[in-house]
């Protein structure tokens, strides 16, 4: 069993950024700078944002992180958008997702320039990523890309089963890989809630992608040996053993699973640390494009 690690991946495509970011320097071309809008005090989304504005930090980006209340308005959120949207310092941007119940994600969403849309959540982007065409490919997808791309796994012609139809991981994963690309050229099966007989389906699988966030939810007996595993849930689970009091759990049962297995993702240390390092790509990306 080969361990897809990525926590190393993801700190050496920070180290190939941040020779990047020299090099613009060098060049007295502009500096790469991300924004982040977090509405409300979500515990894990503070995390994630706070992970991401650290890690600008580090490759030498600019970073600007915009906390607003849980009571802020739509119509308060939609104004911040505009005026990141004609600020030309500003490179790229997100908005940290879920946001309070109160504002319609999708028209959140639309609002982002397209040029701008580090997260490639706008339609327009994901309309060009599911075309094939040249967008941001949103950080977790993009990130598993990247992770099967430098530890060798071949996908082509191979059967990938994706457990999970959310529009920020399952249906993303599920195109991209059946497209005519490098990692990519795969026989895919999405799944979902309501699929029938799933372990016949995750059986026939040489690769699994689980992103449905129940924790341990893929065991052993559903997977055929020599399986190459993803793991995109990270759930926090209660745990008094704990400082913090939770661990973090995939969506795989990652003792039994990882002894069938070929290439299997950790869970901390898999994808996670990966879509940071994508969003980072990402922003980079538009950086050189604002700056042509
Ligand atoms: N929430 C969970 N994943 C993501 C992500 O990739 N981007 C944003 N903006 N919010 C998220």
């Amino acid at each position: 069993m080969i361990l897809l690690d990525g926590k190393k991946t993801s700190a050496d495509i920070k180290e190939e950024i941040a020779l990047d970011v020299l090099d613009l320097k060098n060049q007295d071309k502009k500096t790469p700078h991300l924004a982040a809008i977090i509405v409300g005090n979500d515990g894990a989304s503070l995390t994630y944002v706070n992970a991401k504005v650290k890690a600008c930090d580090r490759v030498g980006f600019e970073s600007s992180l915009i906390r607003l209340s849980e009571e802020t308005t739509e119509e308060e959120l939609l104004n911040e958008i505009a005026i990141l949207n004609i600020d030309n310092d500003i490179d790229g941007f997100i908005v940290q997702l879920p946001l309070p119940d109160h504002i319609d994600e999708q028209k959140v969403l639309m609002a982002v320039n397209p040029d701008k849309d580090v997260d490639g959540f706008h339609p327009t982007n994901v309309g060009k990523m599911a075309l094939n065409l040249p967008t941001f490919i949103s950080a977790t997808p993009f990130g598993i890309l990247e992770l099967l791309d430098r530890y060798n796994v071949e996908t082509s012609g191979k059967n990938v089963v994706v457990i999970g139809r959310s529009h920020i991981v399952g249906s993303p994963m599920s195109i991209l890989l059946a497209q005519k690309r490098k990692i990519g050229n795969a026989t895919v099966t999405l799944t979902h809630s309501r699929t029938k007989n799933l372990k016949e389906i995750t059986l026939q699988a040489d690769i699994i992608i689980a992103a449905l966030g129940i924790p341990e939810f893929l065991k052993a007996d559903m997977v055929k040996d020599n399986v190459t595993v993803i793991d995109v849930g990270i759930t926090r689970v209660a745990d008094s053993s704990k400082k913090r009091g939770f661990r973090l759990v995939g969506d795989v049962a990652f003792n039994e699973v990882s002894e069938k297995s070929a290439f299997i993702t950790p869970v901390p240390g898999g994808v996670g640390p990966m879509t940071i390092a994508m969003l980072l790509k990402n922003t980079l990306l538009a950086c050189k494009r604002n700056d042509l």
